[in-house]
C-alpha cells in the first residue's frame, strides 16, 4: 500500500515537469490558414506581404508569418493547455500608403487580452507575448484605424504558440448552438402579410391571404371589389384588378379555435410593390442547373412549409433558362445550348423548361406568382440569350408566358453603352462632363416605359448593383426596387456593411421604390464563387438573424435564396417570424436610420405606421458588447412597452432606455410602444 502511495506521489510531482518538458512551439504559418477572414478578394499570404513581398515591417525583414489585410479576424479553438502566443506585429512596408493605419487585438474567451494601439506605416514592429492558459477561444483580429480602409496591410510576423497540451485549431468562428427563437404559430387564425397591396386597373390580379393556424380555415373578405373573387377555402384571391382607387377590405378568416380580422388596403393605380416584394429567388442554390421542376417544387415547399402564410409570394427564376450559344465558353449542360430565337424572334427557352405557361399556372394555382429574369444586353451574366434589341417582343412574351415580376440584369449591356457593338444605338457612358448618367438610365427607361404598358402586373427589378446611384432615378424609370451593391453572395461576412451602405440611401425608400442589398442567403446555399452546389451557409445562427433583421430594418425586398428542398427549422425560424417580417412590410415604407454609438455597435431605428418604433440594437464586432437604445436616440418620450420581436416576447414597461448585451455580429430587434397612448 505505502509503496503505491510513494508511487503516486511521485507521478504527481513528474506530471507538470513532463508537462513543462512537452511544452513545444507550434507556428502559426502551419495550422490551417482557410478560416482566416479578410476584407477583399486577393488572398492574404503565408511568408510574404499581402501584396507577394517578403515580411517587413519598420525595415525590419520577417521569414515567417502571414501577410493580410484590414479587417481580418482569424478564430482558433483550444484545450485550454496553450500557454503563449508570441509574435512581431505592425504594418507591412510594402503596403504602399503613407496612411495605413491598422490596430492588432487579441481576444481570448470574449475578453481583450492584448491590443497594440495604432500602429502606421513604417513603425517598428511591436512585440506580442500573451498568457493563454486556461484559454478555449481565441481571435486574432487586425482593424483599421483612422479613415483609410483600403491599404491596411498587416503583418503576423513569426507568429507562434507555445502549447503543452493539443494544437491550436482554427476554426470558422466561435461555435455557437442554433437556438430557435421564433415561437411556433398557434393553432388560432392569425392574418399576415402587408396591409396595402398595389395593383393597375384592369389587369389579372391574385393575391393569396397570409394566415397562419391550423387548417382547414375558413376566409372571407367584406367590401371585396365586385371584380374580384375569394376562393374561401385556401384564401387565394383572384379576378381582374378593380377600378382606380382605395377599396377597403376586411379580411376575416376562422377556424375551430378563433377567429382574426385585418383591414387590407386594395389600391388600384399606378404604383406596384406597395411592401418591399418578398418571395424565392432561385440563384444562390442552383445557378445554371435550375429546372422547371425547381420551379415547381419551390412553389409546393412555400406553400407546404407555411412560408406562403407569412407572406413570401413570389417564385422566381434566375439567369440560365434561355439558350447559351454553341461557342459558349463556359459550356454549359447540352440541354441549355441551342438556337436563341425562332424565326419570328421569339426567345426560346432551353429544354430544361419545356413549357412556360404550364409552369407559371402551376405556380398561379398555388396563389403564388411568377418572376423571370433577362439583361438588355444581348447576352446574360451567365452567357445566356438577353433581350438586346428584342425588348418589347420579350417583355410581352413574358406576360403572355404568366410572370409577374422582372429582374433585368446589365451584364453585357456594359459592352452596348460603351459603343461596343458597331451595329448598336451607341451611348457613350462617359462624356467629357464625367459620366453620362442617361446611359445608364436608357435601357431601365426602355424596358420600364413597355412593362408600364402591358396587360400585367409586373415589378420590375433592377439589377445593376447601383450604377449612377439608381436608388435616385430607379422609380422615375418604371423600377420598383434596385440593388444597391454587387452581388452579396461571395461576401456574405459582410451583411453589417452593406445594410449600412444600403442604409445611405433610405431617403429613396419608400412604397412601390425600394433599396436592394440582394437575397437572404441562410440555410443551404451554393458559393457564389463556382456555382457552387448547396452547402450548410457559412453564417453563425446569430448572424443569419441578424442577417433577417438588417434587412427587416432597412424595408429590403425579402427574397431566400437557399436550398427549398433542404429547409430545416431553424432556418425556417429565421425565414418566417411573422413578428419581424411586419417590420419589413410595413406600409410607411421607412428604411431604418442609423444611430452610431460606437465602433462597433449602433442602432437602426424604424418608423412603423402605427406610431410605434422597430429598434435593432446592433453589434458588428467581434465580442458581446453592452448596447444602450436611450429615447432621445430613438425618438421617444415616455414609458415605453418593449417587445422582442424574434421571441415575440413584451420584456417589459422601460423609461428612459432599454440595454442589452448583444451577442457578436448581433442584433436585438425590439418593438417600442408608448405605453401612455396605444394607437
Ligand atoms: C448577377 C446578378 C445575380 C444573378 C447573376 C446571374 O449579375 O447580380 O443576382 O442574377 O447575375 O448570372
Amino acid at each position: 500500500m505505502k509503496k503505491h502511495i510513494i508511487h503516486l506521489i511521485i507521478c504527481a510531482a513528474l506530471i507538470p515537469l513532463a508537462a513543462a518538458r512537452a511544452a513545444e512551439t507550434v507556428l502559426l504559418t502551419q495550422l490551417d490558414l482557410s478560416h482566416l477572414h479578410f476584407e477583399g478578394w486577393a488572398k492574404p499570404k503565408t511568408d510574404q506581404s499581402f501584396n507577394g513581398k517578403p515580411l517587413s515591417i519598420g525595415g525590419q525583414k520577417f521569414e515567417h508569418g502571414i501577410g493580410t489585410r484590414a479587417l481580418s479576424t482569424l478564430w482558433l479553438e483550444m484545450d485550454g493547455r496553450s500557454e503563449r502566443f508570441q509574435a512581431s506585429v505592425g504594418v507591412d512596408d510594402a503596403a504602399g500608403y503613407a496612411a495605413a493605419a491598422v490596430v492588432f487585438s487579441i481576444f481570448g474567451d470574449g475578453k481583450k487580452l492584448w491590443e497594440s494601439g495604432v500602429m502606421t506605416n513604417g513603425q517598428p514592429a511591436r512585440t506580442v507575448d500573451v498568457r493563454l492558459k486556461g484559454v478555449r477561444s481565441l481571435l486574432l483580429m487586425v482593424d483599421h484605424a483612422g479613415e483609410n480602409n483600403k491599404f491596411n496591410h498587416a503583418d503576423w510576423a513569426e507568429p507562434r504558440f507555445v502549447v503543452s497540451g493539443a494544437k491550436p485549431r482554427t476554426v470558422n468562428a466561435p461555435r455557437e448552438e442554433a437556438v430557435i427563437l421564433t415561437p411556433k404559430p398557434p393553432r388560432e387564425p392569425r392574418l399576415n402579410g402587408p396591409k396595402v397591396y398595389g395593383c393597375r386597373p384592369g389587369n389579372p390580379f391574385l393575391y393569396r391571404i397570409p394566415a397562419t393556424g391550423e387548417r382547414p380555415m375558413q376566409f372571407a373578405a367584406e367590401a371585396l371589389p365586385a371584380s374580384l373573387h375569394l376562393d374561401p377555402t385556401n384564401g387565394i384571391i383572384t379576378g381582374t384588378a378593380p377600378g382606380r382607387g382605395t377599396h377597403t377590405v376586411t379580411l376575416r378568416v376562422k377556424n375551430q379555435y378563433g377567429i382574426a380580422t385585418r383591414t387590407l388596403k386594395i389600391i388600384s393605380g399606378d404604383t406596384l410593390a406597395l411592401t418591399p416584394p418578398m418571395g424565392w429567388n432561385h440563384w444562390y442554390a442552383h445557378y445554371n442547373r435550375v429546372t422547371d421542376a425547381m420551379m415547381r417544387d419551390a412553389a409546393d415547399v412555400m406553400v407546404k412549409t407555411g412560408m406562403a402564410d407569412v407572406g413570401y409570394a413570389y417564385v422566381n427564376i434566375d439567369d440560365c433558362w434561355m439558350n447559351a450559344p454553341e461557342d459558349a465558353k463556359r459550356s454549359p449542360d447540352p440541354l441549355r445550348v441551342g438556337p436563341f430565337r425562332d424565326a419570328a424572334g421569339n426567345i426560346l427557352p432551353n429544354k430544361h423548361f419545356p413549357d412556360m405557361r404550364a409552369m407559371t399556372d402551376y405556380i398561379h394555382a398555388q396563389g403564388l406568382k411568377a418572376g423571370i429574369y433577362t439583361s438588355p444586353g444581348p447576352l446574360t451574366c451567365g452567357g445566356f440569350c438577353g433581350a438586346y434589341q428584342h425588348e418589347e417582343q420579350d417583355a410581352r412574351l413574358f406576360a403572355e408566358w404568366g410572370f409577374d415580376f422582372l429582374k433585368y440584369d446589365w451584364c453585357s449591356y456594359g459592352h452596348i453603352a460603351q459603343g461596343g457593338d458597331p451595329k448598336a444605338k451607341v451611348i457613350p457612358l462617359w462624356n467629357k462632363a464625367g459620366p453620362n448618367l442617361e446611359a445608364y438610365k436608357y435601357p431601365y427607361r426602355l424596358m420600364g416605359g413597355i412593362l408600364e404598358k402591358l396587360p400585367r402586373d409586373m415589378v420590375f427589378n433592377l439589377c445593376q448593383y447601383g450604377l449612377g446611384d439608381v436608388w435616385k432615378w430607379g422609380a422615375e424609370v418604371g423600377g420598383h426596387c434596385w440593388r444597391t451593391a454587387g452581388d452579396l453572395g461571395a461576401e456574405l461576412n459582410r451583411i453589417f456593411a452593406v445594410a449600412l451602405k444600403n442604409a445611405e440611401y433610405r431617403e429613396w425608400s419608400k412604397p412601390g421604390s425600394w433599396n436592394d442589398p440582394d437575397y437572404i442567403q441562410i440555410g443551404y446555399i451554393g458559393d457564389a464563387r463556382n456555382n457552387g452546389e448547396p452547402k450548410p451557409c457559412p453564417l453563425t445562427p446569430t448572424e443569419q438573424y441578424s442577417f433577417m433583421s438588417l434587412w427587416c430594418l432597412s424595408a429590403a425586398p425579402l427574397f431566400f435564396s437557399g436550398d427549398l428542398s433542404r429547409l430545416d427549422e431553424f432556418t425556417l425560424n429565421v425565414l418566417c417570424n411573422p413578428e419581424v417580417i411586419e417590420v419589413d412590410q410595413d406600409s410607411l415604407g421607412e428604411c431604418a436610420r442609423v444611430v452610431p454609438l460606437t465602433p462597433e455597435t449602433f442602432l437602426m431605428v424604424k418608423k412603423l405606421e402605427d406610431g410605434s418604433q422597430a429598434v435593432g440594437l446592433c453589434n458588428r464586432g467581434e465580442v458581446a458588447a453592452s448596447v444602450v437604445a436611450k429615447w432621445s436616440d430613438v425618438g421617444v418620450a415616455g414609458k415605453q412597452i418593449v417587445r422582442d420581436l424574434w421571441r415575440q416576447k413584451d420584456l417589459g414597461k422601460y423609461d428612459g432606455q432599454f440595454k442589452a448585451t448583444v451577442p457578436r455580429h448581433g442584433v436585438v430587434l425590439l418593438r417600442l410602444r408608448s405605453a401612455i397612448s396605444t394607437k
